[in-house]
């Protein structure tokens, strides 16, 4: 494998950033994760302009022109033969001596990796679902910007496996579900309609998430953007999660109470199906 470090094409096995790379001291920096799918970077101007918003939210500097990420990207799942899978890219603020304030001139770090993954295994999953478990939103305030600082994220995932569930959504203390460690969170009322919480504020707003409105639409299905509960998500027809890695992906049990009859919701599986056909 090969990954993409600052300039540099080099062996994935020895790829590195220097110890003093804030990213590594402070998890200063922002990350994005495309899906690759039929060797295309699925939804990429939206993932760029994403990582725009991000670095821009935070002060980071480019790492280089805007206008060469794309080809940069591209060259990277080239490189590793990547037909179906996922590009990662990050970029941090740089190296400089340890300091909580900002640096003078340094360069912004930029890493890319991309791996395989196998599409058949993933629609596996999605015949028989996954599990979630709820926890109390214990995050910062700013998950509107894809952060490399995910140690609550990381924690929750963990607990999920250890509790044999696939994903955490944090709750905030209304009682409400905010989003999964590494997805959006879903639900479709017994009317067929689907839900998902805002996103001007205290989630991420995912990228799947945004491409899926153009799929509802498609599909004729209505969306509607409001906080959902967690008694609601246990009572709902289906509930799913949406993300890069997974796109539309039925949810079957939620704190190991069944949704619905606890098979995957016909409407979800709809919506993954006709995802690729609108993802750009
Ligand atoms: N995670 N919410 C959180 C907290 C996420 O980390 C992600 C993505 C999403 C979904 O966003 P998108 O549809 O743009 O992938 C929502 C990626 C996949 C990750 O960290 O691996």
């Amino acid at each position: 494998r090969i990954a993409y470090v600052n300039g540099r094409y080099v062996a994935h096995a020895d790829a590195a950033v220097h110890i003093e790379d804030r990213g590594y001291q402070f998890a200063d920096g922002v990350y994005e994760v495309c899906e690759v799918a039929q060797g295309y970077i699925v939804d990429m101007p939206r993932h760029l302009a994403r990582l725009n918003r991000s670095l821009s939210e935070l002060s980071i500097d480019w790492p280089v022109t805007k206008g060469v990420l794309p080809l940069l990207l591209r060259e990277v799942v080239r490189r590793n033969h990547v037909v179906n899978g996922l590009v990662y890219v990050q970029v941090t603020r740089g190296v400089a001596s340890r300091d909580f304030v900002f640096p003078d001139g340094t360069l912004s770090s930029l890493v890319i990796t991309a791996r395989k993954a196998d599409p058949a295994a993933a629609a596996k999953r999605a015949e028989t679902g996954i599990k979630v478990i709820t926890v109390p939103e214990n995050r910062w305030d700013r998950v509107d910007i894809k952060s490399t600082g995910l140690l609550p994220n990381v924690l929750a995932k963990q607990k999920a496996k250890e509790a044999g569930a696939q994903e955490a959504w944090f709750v905030d203390t209304d009682g409400n579900v905010k989003e999964g460690g590494s997805s959006n969170a879903w639900i479709v009322t017994r009317d067929g309609v689907l839900v998902t919480r805002p996103a001007e504020h205290g989630i991420l707003r995912g990228i799947t998430r945004t491409t899926m409105f153009e799929v509802a639409a498609k599909l004729g299905l209505k969306i509607e953007e409001r906080v959902f509960s967690v008694a609601e998500a246990k009572a709902a027809r289906e509930a799913f999660i949406s993300s890069a890695t997974t796109i539309a992906m039925p949810v079957v049990a939620i704190d190991g109470a069944a949704v619905a009859n606890g098979h995957p919701g016909s409407i979800t599986l709809s919506l993954r199906q006709a995802f690729f056909d609108v993802a750009e």
